[in-house]
C-alpha cells in the first residue's frame, strides 16, 4: 500500500513537517518552490545537475537563500545517472521539475538531448519512487502538450497534439507517469504549467528578454506578427498549485490538471505592458514566425479548483511589475 503522510488541509495550507525532493531545484520555478518549501518547514533534498542550457551562475543565484538554511541539502548529480532508489529512501513527496525545457533547440541533432532529460530521466525517476514507495510524484508537464489545441480554454480530456520535439518529450513523460499509476499504483499527479513567468525567469523566455531589451534599449527580435496569445501564469501562483499537487491527500493515482493563468494575452500586449512596466517602450526587430510555436494556449481551470482549490490570483500588470523589480535588483547587484 502506498501512504501519504501528509496531512495538509486546504483550509491552512499547512501539513506537519516531511522529507522532501525537488528536481531540477535550481532552476526557475524548482527554486521557487524550495524556498516555499523551506518557508513551511520541510526537510527538503534538491537535486539538480546544472546543465548549460543557460548561465548555471544563475542557478547557483537561485539557491543562495536555500543553502543557508540547514534543512536543505544540495545534491549535484544527473537523474540519468544517479542512484535515485538511495536518494528516495524515506521520502514522502517527489516534486519532479528537472528537465531540458524550451522549443526551439528541440529540433535536430538537440532532439537526443531533450528525449534523454525529459523521457529517460522521468521513467528513472518513477521507477526509484515505485522502489521506494515514495506517498507522490508530482511531475511538471506542459501546455506544449496541445499544440495547437482543438479549442480553448483547452480541458485536460482535449487531444493532446503537440507542435515541437519538446511537447513530444514533455508528453511521453506524462504518459509514463499516467502508466506507472495505473500499472503498479504509484501515485503520480502532472501539471501541465502554461507559460510561467515571474522572478528568475528563464533567461530564454520571452518577457524576461523583454525586460532586459526595454531597460537596454536593444532590439527584441520578434517572430511572428505578436499575435500569439498565451495564458501566462505567475509563478508564485504555479508554486502553490505544484505545493498543493504534492500535499493534498487522496487526489486519483495518474490525475493531469492543467495550471493555467486566468488573463491571456497576446505577444504585442506582452510588449506593451513590459514596456509600461520598466518605464520605456520595447524596441522591435521583426523577423518571421519560428517553427513549433503553437499560435495559442490557454487552458481550462475547473478541474484543478475542483480537485485542489487552485486558481491564478496575480494579474499580469502586477506579476509582471514584480520581475521587473527582480531584475533590476539583480543587475544592482551585479
Ligand atoms: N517555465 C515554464 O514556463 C514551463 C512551462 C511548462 C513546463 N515547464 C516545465 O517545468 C520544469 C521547470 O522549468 P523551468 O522553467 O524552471 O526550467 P529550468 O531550466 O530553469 O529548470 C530545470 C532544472 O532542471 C535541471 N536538470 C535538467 N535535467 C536534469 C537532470 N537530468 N538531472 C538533474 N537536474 C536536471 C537543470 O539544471 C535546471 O536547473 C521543466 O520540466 C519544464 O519542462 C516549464
Amino acid at each position: 500500500m502506498w501512504t501519504s503522510r501528509s496531512t495538509y488541509t486546504p483550509e491552512t495550507s499547512q501539513t506537519l513537517p516531511m522529507t522532501v525532493v525537488v528536481t531540477g531545484a535550481a532552476g526557475f520555478i524548482g527554486s521557487t518552490l524550495v524556498d516555499r518549501l523551506l518557508a513551511e518547514g520541510h526537510e527538503v533534498v534538491g537535486i539538480d545537475c546544472f546543465t548549460d542550457y543557460y548561465d548555471p551562475a544563475a542557478k547557483q543565484r537561485n539557491l543562495s537563500g536555500a543553502l543557508t538554511n540547514d534543512r536543505f541539502r544540495l545534491v549535484e548529480a544527473d537523474l540519468v545517472t544517479a542512484d535515485l532508489d538511495a536518494a528516495f529512501d524515506g521520502v514522502d513527496v517527489v516534486w519532479h521539475l528537472a528537465g531540458q525545457p524550451g522549443v526551439r533547440l528541440s529540433w535536430s541533432d538537440g532532439f537526443e538531448r531533450y528525449n534523454t532529460l525529459n523521457v529517460l530521466a522521468t521513467q528513472r525517476v518513477l521507477e526509484a519512487a515505485r522502489q521506494r514507495r515514495v506517498g507522490r510524484v508530482m511531475y511538471a508537464s506542459s501546455s506544449s502538450v496541445y499544440g495547437n489545441a482543438e479549442r480553448y480554454p483547452t480541458l485536460e480530456t482535449d487531444r493532446p497534439e503537440p507542435f515541437s520535439p519538446y511537447g513530444v518529450t514533455k508528453l511521453a513523460a506524462e504518459h509514463l507517469c499516467v502508466l506507472y499509476a495505473a500499472n503498479w499504483g504509484v501515485p503520480t499527479v502532472s501539471l501541465r504549467y502554461f507559460t510561467v513567468y515571474g522572478p528568475r525567469q528563464r533567461p530564454d523566455m520571452a518577457a524576461h528578454r523583454l525586460i532586459n531589451c526595454a531597460i537596454d534599449q536593444t532590439p527584441f527580435p520578434m517572430y511572428g506578427d505578436g499575435s500569439q496569445e498565451r495564458a501566462f501564469t505567475f509563478v508564485d501562483d504555479v508554486v502553490d498549485a505544484t505545493l498543493r499537487a504534492g500535499l493534498t491527500p487522496d487526489v486519483e493515482p495518474g490525475t493531469v490538471m492543467n495550471v493555467s493563468g486566468s488573463q491571456w494575452c497576446t505577444l504585442a500586449e506582452l510588449i506593451g505592458i513590459v514596456g509600461r512596466a520598466v518605464g520605456q517602450e520595447v524596441p522591435i526587430d521583426h523577423r518571421p514566425p519560428a517553427a513549433g510555436d503553437a499560435t495559442k494556449t490557454g487552458g481550462s481551470t475547473e478541474r484543478i479548483q475542483a480537485i485542489l482549490g487552485w486558481t491564478a490570483t496575480t494579474s499580469l500588470e502586477a506579476g509582471i511589475a514584480a520581475q521587473v523589480a527582480a531584475r533590476r535588483a539583480e543587475l544592482a547587484a551585479g
